[in-house]
């Protein structure tokens, strides 16, 4: 994708005593006390900043968190425990700045953190009004929030149609980069692993994978439909009987293409969803009526694992079992040790699959994870998304 990156800015030597907005995303999880439980967001956008830093820019930095009233500014959509952090990542103290829209004020090697931009009234909407004043405080527009690149708001999509400048972020070229590497430009056979509990909330992405992949591995709750898609018995497992026909035309649309959806061989059930429930392997053929499908089986695993380590690259979103509990876990880890041993490129995203990835501990054997959560769901379904729209029209005009 042809996009103005800050790197081939700074190399220009274009960052030099500019002011320079970055639109990062810092929406991170935080426990009831406002502490935050998981800070990847916060670290993936220190490079970015350190680079504006040394390059002697004068940088502003915002986010949003949450969903907050816009307009309605309550002490929980803060981002002060986000500043700290940052603080604490930069080894410098990063000054909070409230009511910045009509101005920030701050000097070339200072860096300030602008408070929440949720809460500025039009952001959702994109208001003109809004995204203008936000590119007016700025040279450069940097959109490093591939998080929230899905969103066209006015601190994510405005300010890069008014910014003098407007220019990717080293998080957001390196995740066009990783998408691009697997998606338009794959190593053949190219797998994707979709799972997760509902056909629903990833039909879209089933059926654009179904044109491009070479075998698209379905799990969890979806690969029950898929079963039954199948003629196999599925017991009282989770599924979505009224989309049995969508699961058939994907299965057929890969198989006219000599590509295929493995369908598992064998099971892990259990009589009840509960971490210490008896878990039980069995031939698909033979579950019964009472039983619920948790996890793939052993052989499944096999096989699947087998795919995985001869894939040239691997698109993976979604665990294909409870992996949370143990008895139902296993399958879930074969996935990611067989991730972890291929030598095919493989792009992770998604909070569960994360989660997973952090479980068994293959991060460093992971070519890719991303930082997005909607954003890359929305990638997979072959979306071209505002962030990277809007960049490349400004890079092209
Ligand atoms: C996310 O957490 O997926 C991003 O920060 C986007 O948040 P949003 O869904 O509230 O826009």
């Amino acid at each position: 994708m042809n996009v103005t990156r800050f790197s081939d800015l700074i190399a220009a030597g274009r960052v030099r005593g500019q002011r320079v907005f970055i639109r990062a995303d810092l929406n991170v999880p935080q426990d009831d006390d406002g502490r935050i439980t998981e800070d990847t967001r916060v670290r993936a956008s220190v490079p970015c900043i350190q680079m504006a830093l040394d390059a002697g820019a004068a940088v502003m930095v915002t986010s949003h968190l949450g969903r907050p009233t816009e307009g309605a500014f309550k002490p929980e959509d803060s981002l002060a425990p986000v500043a700290k952090r940052l603080g604490e990542l930069l080894g410098r103290e990063v000054p909070l700045v409230a009511n910045w829209v009509d101005g920030v004020t701050v000097a070339p090697g200072q860096v300030v953190l602008l408070e929440n931009c949720r809460v500025n009234k039009g952001e959702k909407k994109n208001d003109e009004a809004l995204a203008r004043k936000m590119a007016a405080l700025c040279d450069v527009f940097v959109h490093d929030a591939f998080g929230t690149a899905h969103r066209a708001e006015a601190s994510t999509y405005g300010i890069a149609q008014y910014a003098k400048v407007a220019c990717a972020g080293p998080l957001l070229a390196a995740e066009i980069d990783a998408v691009t590497k697997a998606l338009a430009q794959p190593r053949r056979p190219l797998v994707a692993i979709v799972a997760g509990s509902k056909v629903s909330t990833k039909l879209t992405i089933l059926q654009s994978l179904a044109s491009k992949v070479d075998g698209l591995v379905v799990g969890g709750g979806i690969a029950n439909t898929f079963m039954l898609a199948a003629g196999l018995p599925i017991g009282k497992s989770l599924v979505e009987a009224d989309l049995v026909n969508d699961a058939k035309a994907v299965i057929d649309a890969m198989k006219a293409r000599g590509a295929e959806v493995p369908i598992p061989v064998d099971v892990v059930v259990a009589k009840e969803f509960k971490a210490d429930a008896t878990a039980t392997v069995k031939a698909a053929t033979d579950v019964a009526a009472d039983d619920l499908i948790l996890d793939i089986g052993p052989k499944t695993a096999a096989i699947l694992a087998d795919k995985l380590k001869a894939a040239g690259t691997i698109v993976w979103n979604g665990p294909v079992g409870v992996f949370e509990f143990d008895a139902f876990s296993k399958g879930t880890e074969a996935i990611a040790r067989a991730v972890a041993a291929s030598s095919a490129f493989s792009i992770a995203g998604g909070g569960d699959t994360l989660a997973a990835i952090a479980k068994y501990g293959i991060e460093q054997q992971v070519g890719y994870i991303s930082t997005g959560g909607g954003a890359f769901l929305e990638v997979l379904e072959g979306k071209t998304l505002p962030a990277f729209e809007i960049l490349s029209r400004r890079a092209n005009g």
